[in-house]
Parts: structure tokens; sequence; C-alpha cells
């Protein structure tokens, strides 16, 4: 029997959005076994609001429906995490042109690091192509509505979070 395809997608998720949900689930055509991967170290440094903890609870709570999501964290560099658990596909979501530098610099960084990974560069939906985690924190901060943007597991911890 073939090995089941492990796919990694990895980042902040700080917050999941439903563009994230999106991406993930639709990684879910071609994997096996999807895993999200939080990572401890992010290359753009950007203001957190959630602990990794947090954020792994929060996508596990989206993911409750989908036995073949699993979700973890990781420090250091990702290549070295996805060679310890053995996945070879890393998969990002490209939302806009604007997306792409960062995105093909971190692909021929990781190739360049392990010539093994394969990176996948997935569309969202449409209607998520302008949405980022960093829009969602705004939002929220400043009381507006983002129950559209994000799965009711996060909107409820964005709430607490954010009290106004
Ligand atoms: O959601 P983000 O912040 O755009 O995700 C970026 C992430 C976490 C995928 C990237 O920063 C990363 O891979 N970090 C782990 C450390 C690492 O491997 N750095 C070298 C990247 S070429």
């Amino acid at each position: 029997m073939a090995e089941p395809r492990v796919v990694v997608y990895p980042g902040s998720f700080d917050p999941l959005t439903l563009g994230h949900e999106d991406i993930a689930r639709r990684c879910l055509r071609f994997a096996d076994k999807l895993i999200v991967a939080v990572a401890r170290t992010a290359t753009q440094q950007k203001d957190r609001l959630f602990s990794v903890e947090e954020r792994v609870a929060m996508i596990e709570e989206c993911f409750t429906d989908e036995p073949r999501v699993e979700v973890a964290e990781f420090s250091g560099l990702l290549v070295d995490f996805c060679r310890k658990i053995g996945a070879q596909i890393v998969v990002r979501g490209l939302r806009a042109v604007s997306d792409f530098e960062y995105e093909f610099q971190m692909a021929l960084m990781n190739r360049s690091l392990w010539p093994e990974l394969e990176m996948v560069f997935m569309a969202p939906a449409g209607k998520y192509t302008f949405l980022s985690a960093s829009l969602v924190r705004e939002v929220a901060s400043l009381g507006g509505d983002i129950s559209r943007f994000v799965s009711p597991p996060v909107l409820r911890r964005l709430e607490e979070r954010i009290d106004h």
C-alpha cells in the first residue's frame, strides 16, 4: 500500500481565519493527513494576540469534524519540523500578487535548506482574498464585526480577549 500523503500547512494563525480554514479544507482533496503547524518563530514579526497554545486549541476546535486534520506547534525551522515528521509537501495560501514575493523567497530558501521539500501554493475562495489575520485582529480590537471572517470557536475567544 502507498504511504499516506502527509501535508503540512504552516503559519502563525493568530488567529485562524475562514481564509485559512478554506485552504486547509481544500488540501484534504489531495492530502491523506493534514498537519496545521503553528510556528513559534515567524519570519515576519507581528504583534501577537494569542499564545501558540491558544492558537493550537482554537484550530483544533475548528476541525473537530475532520479526523484527517492534526494540529501541531513547532519551533525552529519549518524544514526541520517537516523532516522530523516525514512530510515533504508544504502548502501555503496565496491571496494576491502582494503575497507572492515573500512566499517565493521563503519557498526557495526552504528548498535550498532541504531539496526534498515541495511547496504548493493554493488560492482561497475569491470571497476570502482580502482577509488576513492581522486585519481580523485590528477590526476586532476596534469593535468591528468579524463574525463573517472567523469560525465560532475563534470568534468566542476573540470576544473574550477583546472586551469592549
Ligand atoms: O502566517 P505567516 O506568519 O505568514 O507564516 C510564516 C511561517 C510561519 C510559515 C514562516 O515564518 C516559517 O516557516 N517560520 C518557521 C521558521 C523558518 O523556517 N524560517 C525560515 C523560512 S524560509
